[in-house]
C-alpha cells in the first residue's frame, strides 16, 4: 500500500521530455549540448551526420526530468533524415552564430521547416523555444548585436541567451531556464504558460524597431512617401515617438530606433520648405 503511494508520488515527480536542436550547420549546436552534458569543448568541427541522440537527467525543483536530446544536423543535405524528428518535441534550442548574419536570418527558415513538419501552427504554441546567440567569445567577428537577437526571440515569446560553448558562458543558465519552462509547461497541462517569457513590450513595438533597422532612407524610416509635407512628417514622427520613447518602450533596441527616428525627422524637415 505504502509502496504504491510512494510509486505514484515518484511518477508524478518524474517527467520525460524530448528536446531538439536547430540551426545552420557549424553554428555550434553539438558543442552547446556537449558543453552542458560533458563539460568540455571540442575545437575541431565534426559535422553531425543526420542526427545525434543522447539522454540526460536534470532536476527542476522537486522533479526529476529525463531529457531525450535529438541534436539535428544543420546541413540541408540531411533534411530527409531530420524531418522525422520534429514531432512530439517539448523544447527547441535554436542556435545561430553571432559572427554570421546568414545563420541569424535562417532562424525563420528553421521555424518554417518545423511548422511544416509538425503540421499545425497551434502545435508550435505549446513548445518552449530558447535562442542561443552563440560564439560570443569571438567578439571581434561579431555582426549580430544583442538587441537584434533578443528582439527576434522575445517578441516571439522565446528565451534568449548569449552563449559560448567554448568558454561555457551562458550555457548552464540557458539550460536551467529552458528546462524550468518545460517543467512549468508540463505542470500547466502541456500548454506554454502565457507568462513563460515576460517580454514587457508589444509585437507592434518589436515590428516597428525591425522595420526602422531595415529602412533604406529617412522617408522610409518615418513611413511617409518621398516628397511628403512637414505636417505629414511630423504626424508620422509623433506616432513613432509615442510608440518607441525610451520611457515607454523597453523593447531591445528601442533607444537606438528612437534616436534614428529623431535624426530622420530633423534631416527631412531641413529640406522641406
Ligand atoms: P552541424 O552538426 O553541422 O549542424 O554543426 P553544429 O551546429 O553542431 O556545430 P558544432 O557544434 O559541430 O560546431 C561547429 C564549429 O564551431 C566547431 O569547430 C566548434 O569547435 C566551433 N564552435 C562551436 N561553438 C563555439 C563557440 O561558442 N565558440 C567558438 N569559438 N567556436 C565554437
Ligand atoms: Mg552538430
Amino acid at each position: 500500500m505504502e509502496t504504491n503511494l510512494q510509486k505514484r508520488r515518484e511518477n508524478k515527480k518524474s517527467l520525460r521530455v524530448k528536446v531538439i536542436s536547430l540551426g545552420n550547420a557549424e553554428v555550434g549546436k553539438s558543442c552547446i549540448i556537449k558543453r552542458y552534458c560533458e563539460k568540455r569543448f571540442v575545437a575541431k568541427y565534426l559535422a553531425t551526420i543526420g542526427i545525434d541522440y543522447g539522454v540526460t537527467k536534470v532536476q527542476v525543483r522537486d522533479r526529476e526530468i529525463k531529457v531525450n536530446i535529438f541534436d539535428m544536423a544543420g546541413h540541408p543535405f540531411f533534411y530527409e533524415v531530420r524531418n522525422e524528428f520534429y514531432k512530439d518535441s517539448q523544447g527547441v534550442i535554436l542556435v545561430y552564430d553571432v559572427g554570421q548574419k546568414e545563420s541569424f536570418d535562417a532562424l525563420d527558415i528553421w521555424l518554417a521547416e518545423m511548422k511544416q513538419e509538425i503540421g499545425s501552427h497551434s502545435n508550435m504554441e505549446n513548445i518552449v523555444f530558447t535562442v542561443c546567440a552563440n560564439k560570443i567569445d569571438l567578439s571581434k567577428r561579431r555582426v549580430v548585436d544583442e538587441s537584434e537577437g533578443r528582439l527576434w526571440a522575445e517578441s516571439r515569446g522565446f528565451h534568449y541567451f548569449e552563449t559560448s560553448a567554448q568558454s561555457g558562458e551562458g550555457i548552464s543558465e540557458m539550460f536551467q531556464a529552458f528546462f524550468s519552462s518545460i517543467a512549468d509547461m508540463c505542470e500547466n497541462g502541456g500548454r506554454r504558460p502565457v507568462s513563460g517569457v515576460n517580454v514587457g513590450f508589444t509585437r507592434e513595438q518589436a515590428d516597428t524597431i525591425r522595420r526602422i533597422r531595415s529602412s533604406k532612407d529617412s522617408w522610409d524610416m518615418l513611413g511617409v512617401k518621398p516628397g511628403a509635407t512637414r505636417e505629414e512628417v511630423n504626424k508620422a514622427y509623433r506616432k513613432l515617438a509615442v510608440l518607441l520613447h525610451p520611457d515607454k518602450c523597453v523593447a531591445p533596441g528601442s533607444e537606438d530606433a528612437f534616436k534614428a527616428v529623431v535624426n530622420a525627422r530633423t534631416a527631412l524637415l531641413k529640406n522641406i520648405k
